[in-house]
């Protein structure tokens, strides 16, 4: 049986896409068979693999597109990705930015949640939302892990706003009585995650990686492998 990943939460524009094409590629490199399931309306992920399937050099990331129309039940995408996690050793779901049925469906059934978020107020203020989202789906699914992944930080050392998120975090422990999992690797706001999308490729797969880009993704990696 395969793993579902999931990479979902409430904000738009915080690099979903961006880390679960990353994990696709970086997970196929490792010789894993991977799908990739965009269930966002707006298919960059898709278009990503779309192009990354041009480019026979790279190693194979195999792609769905999911997404529930009105009627629909969750219930088929649930049913979907448990099917695809008997096919392949990782199904990497791409949900989009808002309380969806498709992030919800995603939750109840994955093995692992990620949720990046800015070092930003807004993006801080969703995550009692999202706790009580998993809190809800527990039921369905009782295994399920879910880690907050600091995304797009500044690498300017001056901007102290990720010391700011996990001071938050932690007075959110003290308040709510929980533990809250955050990797703690931080994902710096970096050119070459930009670049290598347009390409179909991971930060690993350029000339000459970005070597904190790097070190980034394969902590990310070994929590998903973990
Ligand atoms: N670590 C990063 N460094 C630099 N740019 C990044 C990083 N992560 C994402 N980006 C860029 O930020 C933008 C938003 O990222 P992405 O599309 O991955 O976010 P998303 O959460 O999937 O957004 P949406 O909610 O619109 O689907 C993109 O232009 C992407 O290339
Ligand atoms: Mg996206």
């Amino acid at each position: 049986m395969g793993k579902i990943i999931l990479f979902g939460g409430q904000k738009g524009g915080v690099g979903k896409s961006t880390y679960a094409t990353n994990m696709s590629a970086i997970l196929a490199i490792n010789g894993y068979s991977v799908i990739l399931v965009d269930s966002d309306k707006q298919e960059s992920s898709y278009g990503w693999a779309e192009t990354r399937g041009e480019n026979e050099n790279l190693a194979t990331v195999d792609v769905a597109k999911l997404v529930l129309r009105n009627n629909d039940k969750s219930k088929i995408l649930v049913n979907q990705l448990k099917s695809f996690s008997e096919k392949y050793d990782f199904v990497i779901v791409d949900a989009g930015g808002r309380d969806s049925m498709e992030l919800r469906a995603a939750i109840s059934v994955c093995n692992k949640f990620f949720i990046p978020l800015k070092a930003s107020q807004p993006d801080f203020d969703t995550i009692p939302k999202m706790i009580q989202m998993v809190d809800d789906l527990e039921i369905i699914n009782p295994d399920i892990q879910f880690k907050i992944l600091m995304s797009m930080i500044s690498p300017n050392p001056v901007v102290k706003e990720n010391l700011e998120f996990k001071e938050g975090i932690k007075e959110l422990e003290e308040l709510l009585d929980i533990k809250i999992p955050l990797l703690n690797e931080e994902i710096n706001d970096r050119k070459t995650y930009r670049d290598v999308f347009k390409e179909g490729m991971s930060v690993l797969e350029i000339n000459k990686p970005n070597a904190k880009a790097k070190k980034e993704m394969n902590a990310l990696l070994k929590e998903v492998l973990k």
